[in-house]
């Protein structure tokens, strides 16, 4: 224990750099359980540090909030579907909202408490010596921030939640009156945190409080539910940022170093997703509010008849099985569909037929960061064969067969060759430069974005209707069966 409470920061500093560390080791699957593994030691290292180095900790308390913690943590953890990940990631961000609001209102009440208490006995604590330094201006200014911040963080994430999660309460608002009301809550807000940072006046803490509750949640609300995922993480950076302002109120390293890399990484990972979305993120915000285009939605205009090119599982199976190289597309269709036990089957008796069989990921293929990744890590696809867009692309040329497994807009070559269009300059996968391809999904319908995609009526391009998982298991019962 006085080991602990004496090398506090030199302990601090090991559990930050294995914060790194963990951060390094999530960028890539191979990686990603090692980085989980020091993720684990750097918060062990954090609480049990802290625990010993807390101002007179009420032992029962915190021991008690933690196992508590940790049961509903591990009953989540071993019960959460990965289609409700999104979700939940949304709910534990308003958690650390809660904590940074609740623990500004502790820290402010704590003092106000120390000041009466010296102002009644001013004169015998005088006489003795003891001073009653109060908060300086730089510390209400963390509290101020920690807390706003933290508030916000609290009712969007829970908006967000109940959004991802199809609550009636979470209802996308819109109207005319959106835009005033957020501008008006967001001055109000200001005014009275300015108040109570100058003053100290508690009744414009509350009021900044309240004020901050309401604007997470009139600001989230016009948000299109497309684009949560990109409002999670945003919220995620949000929810980092609100914990290092709280760790200067506690004087914790630890907290301020942890909540930096949160925030930071959040707001990396957001400006990601946005440059693979061709969004701004002002765009996805404040489309519903400032007036910007929300999420692109279905071409309007008079819709023209095209031909497309239709196949069947077995006719898609034989082209496949006597190529030299397939590269599998998933896409938000693989997910509906759960097809990727099916995939990965198909994947396999392809290599056994001699065929190079790759996967091409796009960055905000799903609904969600890694989604693709996840359901292909699930299905135990190995990692060696997925390949990143940047590092596909330049091999489309040179590949036989494209199978396109319920994805469109990631494929739409629009997005590089036609400037009227809402996705022109987002990044593709480049899969119209194969020699031939097919794709699998259950009609001619546009996905995400509500485009039509010029891929399904190439001359190489061999549509294959039906849903992912039943027409892949037929593609592998048709190999199989020419095999055999
Ligand atoms: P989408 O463009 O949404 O297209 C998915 C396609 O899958 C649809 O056209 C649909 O066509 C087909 N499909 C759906 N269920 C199917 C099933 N059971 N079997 C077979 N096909 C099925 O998907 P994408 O190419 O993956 O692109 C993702 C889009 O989501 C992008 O626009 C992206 O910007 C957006 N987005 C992504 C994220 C993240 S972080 N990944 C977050 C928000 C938004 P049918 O109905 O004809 O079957």
């Amino acid at each position: 224990m006085e080991f602990i409470q004496a090398n506090a920061n030199w302990l601090y500093l090991v559990g930050a750099i294995l914060f790194i560390l963990t951060l390094r080791g999530l960028s890539g699957p191979k990686t990603a359980i090692q980085g989980n593994r020091y993720g684990m030691v750097a918060m062990a290292i954090a609480v049990v540090t802290t625990f010993f180095v807390a101002n007179h900790p009420v032992f029962w308390m915190i021991g008690g909030a933690m196992v508590l913690g940790a049961i509903v943590g591990i009953a989540r953890a071993r019960t959460v579907p990965m289609t409700q990940m999104p979700e939940t990631v949304a709910l534990m961000h308003s958690l650390v909202g809660l904590a940074a609001v609740l623990i500004a209102i502790a820290a402010i009440l704590h003092n106000n408490q120390l000041t009466a208490l010296f102002t009644q006995n001013e004169a015998a604590l005088t006489a003795a010596g003891i001073q009653h330094t109060h908060m300086s201006k730089v510390h209400l200014f963390e509290l101020f921030v920690g807390c706003f911040v933290g508030a916000i963080t609290f009712t969007a994430s829970v908006f967000a939640y109940g959004k991802l999660a199809a609550k009636k309460w979470a209802k996308t608002i819109s109207g005319a009156w959106v835009k005033p009301v957020q501008a008006l809550v967001f001055i109000a807000m200001l005014a009275c945190g300015v108040y109570f940072f100058t003053t100290g006046n508690m009744q414009a803490f509350w009021a900044m409080t309240a004020l901050a509750l309401v604007l997470g949640w009139v600001w989230i609300a016009p948000v299109g539910g497309g684009d949560m995922p990109v409002v999670v993480s945003l919220l995620n950076s949000f929810s980092g940022w609100a914990a290092a302002g709280i760790g200067f109120t506690l004087e914790n390293n630890m907290l301020i170093v942890a909540g930096s890399l949160v925030g930071s990484s959040g707001a990396i990972l957001s400006y990601i997703m946005c440059k693979a979305m061709n969004r701004s993120i002002i765009n996805v915000l404040f489309g519903g509010a400032m007036g910007g285009t929300a999420a692109p939605t279905a071409a309007s205009g008079d819709k023209v008849q095209r031909n497309h090119r239709s196949g069947s599982a077995d006719d898609a199976g034989f082209l496949m099985s006597n190529a030299d190289s397939v590269v599998i597309v998933p896409g938000y269709g693989m997910a509906q569909g759960r097809a990727q036990n099916a995939v990965k089957e198909l994947a396999h008796i392809l290599k056994e037929q001699g065929v190079t069989v790759r996967f091409a990921i796009h960055p905000v293929a799903g609904r969600m960061p890694g989604h693709m990744n996840v359901l292909l890590a699930e299905a135990d696809v190995a990692y060696e064969d997925i390949l990143e867009m940047d590092e596909i692309n330049s091999d489309f040329p040179a590949t036989d067969v494209v199978l396109v497994i319920g994805a469109n807009d990631v494929v739409n070559p629009a997005a590089k060759d036609d400037p009227t269009s809402p996705i022109y300059g987002m990044p593709i996968l480049e899969a119209h430069r194969a020699r031939t391809i097919m794709v699998i999904k259950r009609s001619m319908a546009t996905g995400y974005a509500g485009l039509d995609n010029d891929l399904f009526y190439n001359d190489k391009t061999m549509m294959i209707f039906g849903d992912a998982k039943k027409v892949v298991e037929d593609m592998t019962k048709a190999i199989n069966g020419s095999s055999h």
